[in-house]
């Protein structure tokens, strides 16, 4: 592989640890735990994995450790920091005992049921230290959730004598984690699964996850983006940029933007649901400040727009619930076949309500809404282009208001959407050392014996060596929510707290940044020098750790 001299310089940085983590460790266990909600449910479903005690790991003394083979599984959608866990847990094996062994499992959870996995040599690790991507084994979006699959696992956990996985996932990967963890010590497999806390969405984060990793830097890639078109858009002074960014549901990416860059406009998907705004709604608000900025002679300005956005306008979603089940029924597969015959039964199908929704969408969104879904059943939101129906909508209704009279200025618009340029940049010092801490404490649970644990790292607002790492029972966050139809045990997703201090500091602010020209331009991710340039945390960790 060829390098990049960036690429040759960051091999060399040497993460920092927690102290607990630094030499020899020492497990200490809390109380029992609960889960979140539906207490009798989910210790009913999880009866072997349920209640165990919160872990922090502490320095202790020496131990020898006996020889076991660990397993590791990228799961879902690309997020920097994840070759760090690998490097982490890849040291950490090491370091208890020279001949143990990591296997990495190619493509994501479907290398484990295709026993399609490469030993992962200390060659290998070490071409792939402090980089962005999950190229050293790929990642792929098989749903792990079937007996079969289990059983098909085991064949080659058996035969690579491999004592636990470790399954680097979001919400759903890791609830899947949690109910293998529990497939496997129903049967006394000895087998033991531990999750890590990936997503650049941020919306795996809770009483014991206070961040997932990625997500400090995908969103300073993406502010570093926005900040250079603010720049742009300020200096030519004649385009409104409208930019989407990811984040599937949640929109912490946008408000964590937001509050890097501040833009003239930033949607956020929770307060749009929460004020039961339509598009129409969403339109008029973007609307407001185009209008008032052109008052002041500015016909330009910056839009922030959540990927998530179209789902949470409260009627798309009713119109979304209902396609849902529209397409679990079974003439819906038969008529799969033709796209258009599906349109007709789908219209058929759809309440008065709903139909007058689906018939006044523009016919490319209504058709994604109808037809693309990933293997978790959610709708592909990435291909939905809602910066441009948005830019397109904010047009028609400026033309209206010129041709009324109330508005003199110029509009013209620009259209980007930032995903995936930031799901595989080279993690910031803070996703580096986050990360290579996540791996070590995942191999520290495994040498204790612990089994549907997640790996977690707290503390993260101070300085690395005072973080605290350790576990947290997976069935700790769960709670039983409906899906696909039917009530099922998941780790409760974290959307956007209107009420939480993120979001009350963006509030605070964006009436000014409404009508001025705020802007803030972050620049890129820095590696080397000052610590209030290269080691802070984002401004919404900051924010949320301050209360
Ligand atoms: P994960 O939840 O798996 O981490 O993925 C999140 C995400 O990056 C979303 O922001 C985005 O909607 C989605 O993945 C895109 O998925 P894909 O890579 O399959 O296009």
């Amino acid at each position: 592989m060829e390098k990049s001299a960036l690429q040759i310089a960051r091999a060399a940085y040497q993460p920092k640890l927690p102290l607990g983590l630094q030499g020899a460790v020492k497990a200490v266990e809390g109380e029992p735990t609960q889960s979140v909600d539906n207490q009798e449910e989910i210790k009913q479903l999880f009866p072997n994995t349920y209640g165990m005690p919160l872990v922090e790991f502490v320095p202790g003394e020496a131990v020898a450790h006996e020889k076991m083979n660990v397993g590791i599984i990228l799961s879902g959608g690309q997020a920097p920091g994840g070759h760090n866990v690998i490097t982490g847990l890849f040291d950490a094996v090491k370091k208890l005992n020279p001949e143990n062994r990591l296997y990495g499992f190619i493509l994501g959870p479907g290398g484990l049921v295709d026993h399609n996995y490469m030993e992962l040599t200390k060659e290998i690790v070490d071409e792939y230290r402090n980089t962005g991507g999950f190229d050293m084994i790929g990642s792929g979006r098989t749903k792990l959730e079937k007996v079969e699959q289990f059983e098909k696992g085991l064949e080659i956990i058996r035969e690579l004598g491999i004592k636990a996985i470790v399954i680097i996932g979001g919400d759903d990967s890791n609830t899947n984690a949690c109910v293998l963890a529990e497939y496997y010590a129903a049967k006394n497999y000895g087998v033991q699964v531990i999750g890590c806390p990936k997503t650049i969405d941020g919306d795996l984060k809770n009483a014991q996850i206070e961040t997932s990793f990625g997500f400090d830097t995908a969103c300073k890639t993406y502010s570093e983006l926005i900040g250079n078109i603010e720049r742009d858009c300020n200096s030519a002074r004649k385009y409104w940029h409208f930019i989407k960014v990811m984040g599937r549901s949640a929109s912490h990416i946008a408000l964590e933007c937001a509050l890097q860059t501040q833009p003239n406009v930033c949607l956020i998907s929770e307060e749009v649901e929460q004020k039961d705004m339509s598009l129409n709604d969403v339109v008029d608000y973007i609307v407001d400040s185009v209008l008032r900025r052109a008052a002041d002679g500015n016909n330009f300005g910056t839009v922030i727009i959540p990927e998530g956005l179209i789902e949470f306008i409260p009627h798309i979603k009713r119109l979304i619930a209902q396609l849902n089940d529209i397409l679990a029924q079974p003439e819906s597969f038969n008529l799969a076949v033709s796209r258009n015959d599906l349109i007709d039964f789908i219209k058929s199908q759809l309440t008065d309500e709903n139909l007058v929704v689906f018939n006044a969408l523009p016919m490319n969104v209504a058709r994604q809404l109808a037809f693309d879904r990933d293997p978790h059943g959610n709708v592909q939101v990435s291909q939905i282009e809602t910066e441009k129906l948005l830019s397109t909508m904010v047009a028609q209704r400026v033309e209206k208001f010129k041709r009324w009279g109330r508005y003199s200025g110029k509009f013209s618009s620009q259209t980007h959407f930032f995903g995936y340029e930031g799901r595989c940049a080279a993690p910031s010092n803070f996703d580096a050392d986050y990360c290579y801490a996540l791996g070590t404490s995942a191999a520290q649970l495994i040498a204790n014996g612990k089994t549907g644990y997640m790996a977690i790292v707290k503390n993260t607002t101070a300085p690395a060596d005072q973080w605290k790492a350790g576990g947290v029972p997976i069935t700790m966050m769960m709670n039983m929510e409906r899906r696909n139809g039917e009530m099922k045990p998941v780790i409760r997703k974290a959307l956007v707290e209107l009420d939480g201090a993120p979001f009350k500091a963006f509030a605070a602010q964006r009436e000014e940044w409404a009508r001025e020209t705020a802007f803030v331009y972050p620049g890129p991710i820095q590696y080397w020098g000052p610590t209030e340039v290269c080691d802070q945390p984002t401004m919404t960790l900051a924010l949320e750790q301050a209360k």
